[in-house]
């Protein structure tokens, strides 16, 4: 059986370094707001071209915590891919704003620009933009789309620490962006966690009251805040991953280019890496109208796959919004997305096993 992902292998690879941060939080035992959450602030900002890094409970709450910061509430629009995990839209609706959906485009699956220009009213305060599956959308024509209407841009960088567009990482280029360390990401933590980067003075400080209860000093609560940090274990165990980071997307993006070679020609659409841009394969996504059929097929051939998502974000029942002829390649995408094992662990030999079963599947379909 080849798993479709196995955390494992990366800790036990690891172990003992994992283990010794634990013990130096533990003999300080500073645990929240310590030495540890903030030097992985800095060295987090830095990597993505930002001034601020503030970390924070979970990437979802660094999306929430971010539209807050820029005071977006009710009465306002956001747009948000139509395709995208659920938080780049849900958190729309905890700011108590209204989420205006946008189809992608069907080659990267990224917010397609002109879609977005399409969803703009006069109440559009805001856009989040997604750099799914690590694969950067095309930043600098939606800033540019931004910035003409005046409205703030908010990148969902969750799947894509490390991924660059132009050469320059993403997280540095909208208003805000927002990290996820869920444990299955490029950089997962052993836990909930995320963080915010910004390059603004004025949307750190707020982000920073915001994480803590409204404090603006010692006890002083000047608004209505959450109670979101990320905890210093957390940051201590994602410091020694980090260190590995570029190595590990590195490993990716050679199973991504090995997996390219041994499934050219197929009847399958292979994952598209825009020539500006630096894709970290968070996951590496195929698609087949017969989707579920393919799956299943390499499932009885010991083969483990994810589908990232089943249904479009207006599709979702929460937002329930079934008319198919909105977002049709959010639709489409959603019936034909299957993303194939693809992480740093994986050997050569069991990518070769991987291609060999798509393969297979794909003559008995
Ligand atoms: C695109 C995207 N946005 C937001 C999130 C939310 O992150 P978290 O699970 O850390 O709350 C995730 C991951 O789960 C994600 O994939």
């Amino acid at each position: 059986m080849i798993p479709f992902l196995d955390l494992v292998r990366q800790h036990e690879s690891i172990n003992d370094e994992l283990f010794a941060a634990l013990r130096g939080v533990l003999s300080s035992s500073r645990f929240v707001l310590g030495p540890e959450g903030e030097a992985l602030e800095a060295e987090l900002a830095a990597r993505c071209g930002a001034r601020h890094g503030i970390g924070v409970g979970s990437g979802t709450d660094a999306l929430r915590l971010a539209l807050a910061a820029l005071g977006i509430g009710p009465g306002d629009e956001v747009v948000t891919p139509a395709f995208s995990f659920v938080a780049s839209a849900s958190t729309v609706l905890m700011a108590g704003a209204t989420p205006v959906f946008a189809d992608v485009d069907p080659a990267t699956l990224a917010l397609d620009p002109d879609a977005l220009e399409r969803a703009l009213t006069p109440r559009t305060r805001a856009v989040v933009v997604v750099h799914l599956y690590g694969h950067p959308a095309p930043i600098d024509r939606v800033v540019a789309v931004a910035r003409a209407r005046g409205i703030a841009v908010v990148e969902d960088a969750a799947q894509a620490i490390g991924a660059t567009w132009d050469g320059r990482p993403v997280g540095g280029w909208g208003d805000v962006a927002c990290l996820s360390f869920y444990p299955t990401k490029n950089l997962g933590a052993c836990g909930d966690g995320g963080m915010l980067v910004t390059n603004r003075d004025d949307v750190a400080g707020h982000v920073r009251r915001l994480r803590h209860h409204g404090d603006s000093g010692r006890y002083h609560h000047v608004e209505l805040g959450y109670c979101s940090r990320l905890d210093d274990m957390q940051a201590a165990l994602l410091r020694v991953k980090l260190r590995r980071l570029d190595g590990w997307t590195e490993a990716r993006r050679r199973l991504a280019a090995r997996y390219r070679e041994r499934l050219a020609g197929l009847p399958l659409g292979l994952p598209a890496e825009h020539p500006r841009a630096r894709h970290i394969y968070h996951l590496f996504t195929v698609r087949h109208p017969q989707r579920d059929a393919l799956a299943k097929a390499l499932a009885d051939l010991g083969v483990g796959t994810a589908v990232h998502y089943p249904l479009p974000v207006p599709g979702q029942p929460l937002f329930g919004d079934r008319d198919e002829r909105r977002y049709p390649e959010a639709w489409r995408a959603s019936r034909e997305v299957l993303s194939l094992p693809c992480f740093p662990e994986l050997s050569d030999a069991e990518a070769d096993e991987v291609a060999k079963a798509v393969r297979t599947a794909l003559e008995r379909l």
